[in-house]
Order: C-alpha cells, then structure tokens, then sequence
C-alpha cells in the first residue's frame, strides 16, 4: 500500500518526504491556489523536489478545457515538463476519450473526480494508470466511502484490470486502515491527516505510565556499564 500526500505546500512535502517516505504527490486547483503561488512556479518546486526519483506527482489539467483535444494538448504540455508528473483528468466523457489517448501515448494519467462505481469501471477499461475516487465527498452524502472503494477493488480483480486505486479526500486519519482492507492501492491525504494516523489516546496513557515509572527509577551512571 502507497501513501500520496496530497498537498502543494512545498513545506509540508518537503517534511513528508525526508522523515516519512511518502511514496507520491496529489495535487489540485484548489491545493496549488492554497500554495499562494503562481501554478508554473509550484509545480515547478515540486518536481525539482523529486528529480531524479519516480515517485508520481499528479497534476490536474485546467479544469475549464472540456474537449478531448484541448485536453490531450495540456496534458501533453504537462507531462514533457517532468518525468515526475501524472496527468490529472476529470472523469467525464471527454476527460476519459483523452486519458485513453494519452495513456496510448505513453503518458500516465490519473483519472480523477471518480464518484460511481461506473466511472471507475470506464476509467480502468481505458487503462488509466491511476483512478481516483474521492471518498469523503461521498461520504458527506451519505455514502459508505469504505464499500465503494471495496466493491472498486473487487470489479478490478474479476476483470484483471490494471488501474491503481486512489482513495481520495480522505478527512480521517483513523480510516486509512479501513481503506487498507478494502483492498485500495494508495491513500492520498492532506499532511493534518497522516499527523492524525499517528496518534492514539493509548499512546499518549502508555507514554504517561512510563514516564511515572521512569521517574521512580534511579538511572543510575552510564560511566560504570561493563562489556
Ligand atoms: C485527490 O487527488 C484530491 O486532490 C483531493 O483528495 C481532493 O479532495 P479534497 O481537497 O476535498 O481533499
């Protein structure tokens, strides 16, 4: 299982990366108008960040382009910027006719903005190399985001199909691992959120019920240890 973080914050990635291995990065519109930053200079940073690996950065295409053509031209223009970079498609109609060509062209795309499990099925049948299904847009609807991305998984198995999994807009650090049974690829989170699959409330007791011990015990001198 892979973790993405998704962000254009080139402090968080900077941090994700060193001290937690992250194995990617997601990144939108709205993540890259977070940054402050102009969108050239953004993912320019982001790539240097990652020169010379083959760790995948997505990047979303400018939403207003609604044809196929105009698509594949953007994301033809994105993918010979980095070696990095994973063309981020929304998943409509147009959107897939110009993930099918790019990816017959060689260029990974990302098929993202996946809500029906029929989107998901189109996006694998046209070999996108990665699918993204945002959960938590779901799930704000009512939706069971962890049996939507199972029965994903489970179609993608019967049928062999190759498309990685990623489970998006994930707001709860706790749910990775219920992503994880469900069989999903990859999650992709906002750095909040991995902090948040960090911590326990037990950890926190367990930290507290050694520290007393540890206070009540005399350390004695580390001078006198003996090989
Ligand atoms: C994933 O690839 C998206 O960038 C992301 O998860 C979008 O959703 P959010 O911004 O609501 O988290």
């Amino acid at each position: 299982m892979k973790y993405f973080l998704d962000s254009a914050i080139l402090d968080e990635i900077r941090y994700a990366k060193t001290n937690w291995g992250v194995d990617g990065i997601t990144t939108n519109p709205r993540h890259i108008k977070n940054s402050g930053k102009p969108f050239y200079t953004v993912i320019n940073e982001i790539a240097l960040e990652y020169a010379g690996s083959d760790a995948p950065i997505s990047v979303e295409i400018n939403p207003h382009l609604t044809k196929s053509d105009e698509i594949i031209a953007a994301g033809r223009q994105l993918a010979e910027l980095s070696p990095n970079f994973v063309i981020k498609i929304p998943c409509n109609e147009q959107g897939l006719v110009a993930a099918k060509t790019l990816t017959e062209q060689g260029i990974r795309c990302n098929v993202t903005l996946v809500f029906t499990i029929s989107q998901a099925i189109q996006a694998a049948k046209i070999g996108a190399h990665f699918v993204s299904p945002f959960v938590f847009w779901l799930e704000q609807n009512g939706v069971d985001g962890v049996d939507y991305i199972r029965k994903i998984k489970q179609i993608y198995t019967n049928y062999g199909y190759k498309s990685e999994i990623i489970a998006a807009a994930i707001r709860d650090g706790s749910k990775i691992s219920q992503f994880a049974e469900a069989g999903v690829d990859i999650v992709t989170c906002a750095f909040d959120v991995y902090m948040d699959s960090f911590h326990s409330p037990y950890t926190d007791k367990g930290i507290a019920i050694f520290s007393e011990a540890w206070d009540g015990t005399e350390e004695g001198d580390i001078s006198q240890w003996k090989k």
